[in-house]
């Protein structure tokens, strides 16, 4: 009798542990009250509605009304496009919304809908969702996430970052620049050289009908030519006297140098090929490659007249100035050669018909 007692006592406890056990599961997966929604909706800081059958409007939170200043006595089951004439949306906004809240597939992408309250503009992102019930389609929410400060700061960002950038790219070009300076002040001689170069490759550059970012490259690209001069040791650059073939190897090297120079900043990438190869011939037997004919880039090729033409007419510590015509004489002579025999011709025709007054020179 005591055996059965002690079994039907343990079934029992058991029985009781299951039912509290299960009760308190219950309890935890229950769904919440339409109360507890009812708050969670209102108090979301994004707008709602949901459309039923017609676009009519049957369901929306708090934050939509106050947003849209808008009695939510008048809204219930208004039509969206009656709200949205009545919140005076533009007649291509109002047909841009409706022709979206066609669209309530997953892989759609939210849009953009720009509302003023009272002289002051907001943006605002409208995602659409469907909302299913047994695989039909009963209703579409519309979710309005007010984004206007979050593209305010991007913009902000943005500025933000261009200003920066530019400050660090105009530092950089100061720098070169101030090599440059360097560079001439070492050789009385060649004291704006640079910028007539520089001044001669657009004259030749415009003629040609090139593009506004390849006149860019020829003034930059002839203002830092020679930057890389600044490695060749002042014995070399400034000797009076003929160079031996070990000091003409040392000056070769100075479009390698400076293109190395400008290789630290990517604002100079597109000038590069221009200090490279300012001194290659059409014929090849430039340097510092022995690059031939059209192998040689474009600009260079420009940069490589307008160069030869400074160095002839400007004075050297080993020869005074040729006279114009002399030089006229001389690229004439050079076309096809030395020069790219277009280009030559273009800058003849603009010496012949002095478009540039070469006494001018600063
Ligand atoms: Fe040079």
């Amino acid at each position: 009798m005591t055996i059965y007692l002690t079994i039907f006592t343990i079934i029992t406890f058991f029985y009781i542990i299951t039912i509290i056990s299960l009760s308190k599961t219950k309890k935890e997966n229950q769904l919440p009250s339409p109360i507890a929604l009812q708050l969670v909706v209102n108090q979301m800081s994004d707008s709602y509605i949901v459309l039923g059958k017609n676009n009519n409007i049957t369901d929306f939170n708090e934050t939509f009304t106050k947003t849209f200043n808008i009695d939510s006595n008048n809204l219930k089951n208004m039509n969206l496009k009656t709200f949205l004439k009545e919140i005076q949306t533009s007649d291509s906004d109002i047909e841009k919304i409706l022709e979206f809240s066609k669209k309530v597939k997953k892989e759609n992408k939210p849009i953009n809908f720009e509302h003023t309250f009272g002289g002051l503009q907001k943006t605002f992102q409208i995602e659409v969702t469907p909302i299913a019930l047994n695989k039909d389609i009963i209703g579409v929410l519309f979710l309005f996430k007010d984004i206007t400060q979050h593209i305010k700061y991007t913009t902000e960002l943005e500025e933000h970052k261009k200003n920066l950038t530019e400050k660090l790219e105009n530092t950089y070009v100061e720098t070169i620049q101030t090599i440059q300076y360097t560079v001439e002040a070492k050789d009385l001689y060649t004291r704006g050289h640079s910028n007539r170069v520089s001044e001669y490759s657009i004259l030749i550059g415009e003629k040609l009908g090139l593009s506004d970012d390849d006149i860019s490259r020829l003034r930059i690209g002839g203002l830092f030519h020679d930057v890389g001069k600044i490695g060749i040791p002042d014995s070399i650059l400034q000797k009076s006297g003929k160079l031996t073939d070990d000091e003409y190897s040392e000056i070769k090297q100075h479009p390698i140098i400076g293109a190395k120079i400008l290789s630290n900043s990517s604002i100079f990438k597109e000038i590069i090929p221009i200090v490279k190869y300012h001194h290659e011939r059409f014929d090849g037997k430039g340097y510092p490659e022995g690059l031939k004919g059209e192998n040689i880039p474009y600009l260079a090729r420009i940069t490589a007249v307008a160069d030869a033409y400074d160095a002839m007419t400007s004075r050297r510590v080993y020869r005074d100035s040729l006279p114009v015509d002399k030089v006229i004489t001389e690229i004439e002579k050079n076309k096809g050669t030395q020069f790219d025999p277009e280009i030559a011709e273009v800058f003849l025709n603009i010496l012949k018909n002095k478009i540039y007054n070469s006494n001018n020179k600063t």
